[in-house]
């Protein structure tokens, strides 16, 4: 790496993760090699299956490992190994299905629930369904029904319809036994001898300085601190920036694009951190789904739903939050929350930062007011008022694992029953995620009640034209955006939010 920020750090030329207790190091990985491809083709390891190609199946579920931020800490997390490239598992531990049997080929609890509830037909989903499972197990040592379909909303299966499965769910916790072995321990009860022995070997994989390995004239360059990673971007301006890979892992397997440069955010130690501030939560562009939304829902707990609903564990495992925003999709699911959250970015070009409100982001369809060699840094939402309402619905037409059709989000801030501030935003409704502000119009300083919230529904066809495509028609949104308008205004009265999601453990 050329950069003077770079020097005295080692720059690591290899890829080095631990698999099945060795240190496994690849000297030129194909920078867009699919982990998925690594162990099916070059390790012939093929118990991870391939469905779609695309995060959608779960059927390539493996489990990442890694030192959480305690340092004392193991974190393990389900990923689509389909879309994840090889260079980003550099420092971690893999954990496939054939990594789960103990040293006397027992069977781990989530396999042995499996065989016991008859969870398995085909087969072809299983150690996806596996993985998942084990990932459930590691994470939650009592999971109610409702946390068991969220830890599977990312695995399809075609035979079982599902109820052996999550009996399995249930079953592997009677399995468990008393080892040491990490892999075995249900929940994060305390760290033992095997997870901290697993600790000590990831921390001798570590690095302090960058990541640069090529293959072909293509590279794959993954910084540790921002400011390498802003000296980076303005030496390689049209380079990919690549985050969690949900989208950046689809234009390779998907579109065949050829990618001769991408520089990795996941490593940037400034990036993948969240603060709270007096003010604002302050969430780097890298901060994952998984970990960006529960301080999101701690401020704004009306927006559950709209995180339960946004793809899978394994896809809000890999994904960011930025790169949701960055890549500057009209159907994203929270720009139109973060919209009526007044949300705004801090973007960085070299040594100059800028504030930018994400209302003035988006310019035209997938364009953004990002310039070249420039990135999202963090992105600053404004803490609630204690008597700003919030909520944010998804139409789209499975409610696990799909698409928005329409993703509406709206902010109220009453005065009495006169409305003092009220935003509405919407994906789907036009080529980029946007604000009403017609509707908005005809809202602030009206009394909110029936008259003027039909007033608003009618704004809001000089808002948006909506195309017609395979979600939905134009017709179709133009009523929908109306309707939901309609819910969160009969909702305001109730003390609980409007989702259609309601059920216990
Ligand atoms: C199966 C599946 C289901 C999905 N479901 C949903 C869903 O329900 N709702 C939804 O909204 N989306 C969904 N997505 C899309 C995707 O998961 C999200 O958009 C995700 O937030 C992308 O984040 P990422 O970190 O993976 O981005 P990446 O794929 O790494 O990058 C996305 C884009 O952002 C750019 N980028 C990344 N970081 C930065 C940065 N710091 N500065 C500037 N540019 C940057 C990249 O160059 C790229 O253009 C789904 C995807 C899949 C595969
Ligand atoms: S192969 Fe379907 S999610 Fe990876
Ligand atoms: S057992 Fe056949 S697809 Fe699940």
């Amino acid at each position: 790496m050329a950069s003077a920020k770079a020097a005295g750090r080692e720059i690591r030329r290899c890829v080095r993760f631990i698999l099945d207790d060795e240190v496994v190091t690849i000297k030129h990985p194909d920078p867009t090699r699919t982990v998925l491809q690594y162990l099916r083709e070059d390790l012939q390891r093929t118990g991870t299956k391939e469905g779609c190609a695309e995060g959608d199946c779960g059927a390539c579920t493996v489990v990442v490992a890694e030192v959480d931020d305690t340092g004392t800490r193991l974190q393990a997390r389900a990923i689509n190994s389909c879309i994840q490239f090889l260079p980003t598992l550099d420092g971690k531990e893999l954990l496939t299905v054939e990594s789960l049997r103990d040293a006397n080929s027992n069977l781990h609890p989530a396999q042995q629930a499996m065989i016991e509830c008859h969870g398995s037909q085909c087969g072809f989903c299983t150690p996806g369904f596996v993985m998942s499972l084990f990932a459930l197990y590691k994470n939650n040592a009592n999971p109610g029904r409702r946390e068991v379909d969220e830890a599977l909303a990312g695995n399809l299966c075609r035979c079982t319809g599902y109820n052996p499965i999550v009996a399995a769910a249930r079953e592997m916790y009677r399995e468990s036994s008393d080892t040491e072995d990490w892999r075995y321990q249900a929940g994060d009860g305390q760290a033992g001898k095997d997870e901290k022995r697993r600790i000590a070997m990831l921390r001798k994989i570590e690095r302090d300085g960058p990541l640069q390995v090529t293959a072909d004239k293509r590279q794959f360059l993954a910084p540790r601190d921002i400011n390498a990673l802003a000296d980076l971007l303005l030496q390689y301006p049209s380079a990919t920036l690549l985050a969690g890979g949900t989208d950046v892992g689809l234009w390779v397997t998907k579109q065949h694009r050829v990618l001769d440069t991408i520089i990795y955010t996941g490593d940037v130690a400034e990036l993948t951190r969240a603060t709270c501030t007096e003010t604002h939560l302050e969430i780097g562009s890298a901060v994952t789904l998984t970990d960006a939304m529960p301080l999101l829902l701690e401020h704004y707990p009306s927006l559950t739903e709209l995180f339960i609903r946004f793809a899978s564990p394994p896809i809000r495992n890999a994904g960011t939050l930025g790169g949701n925003i960055a890549n500057g999709s009209p159907i994203g699911d929270t720009m139109p929350a973060l919209l009526a959250l007044r949300t705004q970015l801090t973007l960085r070009k070299g040594d100059e930062t800028r504030i930018l409100p994400l209302a003035d982001f988006y310019l035209a369809y997938q364009e953004t007011a990002l310039r070249k060699g420039e990135f999202v840094e963090r992105i600053l939402i404004p803490l609630p008022t204690h008597d700003v309402r919030v909520e944010s619905y998804k139409i789209s037409k499975r409610f696990d694992q799909d698409i928005s059709a329409v993703c509406a989000a709206f902010s109220l801030q009453l005065e009495g029953n006169r409305v003092a501030a009220f935003v509405a935003a919407f994906g789907g409704m036009a080529a980029i995620p946007a604000r009403a502000l017609n509707c908005e119009r005809a809202l602030v300083g009206q009394q909110w009640n029936s008259e003027s919230i039909a007033a608003a529904m009618n704004a809001l066809d000089e808002d948006f034209t909506p195309l017609s495509d395979m979600r939905a028609s134009a017709a179709y949104r133009q009523q929908v955006s109306k309707n939901l308008l309609q819910r969160f205004f009969l909702a305001s009265g109730s003390a609980r939010s409007a989702g259609v999601y309601h059920y216990g453990r």
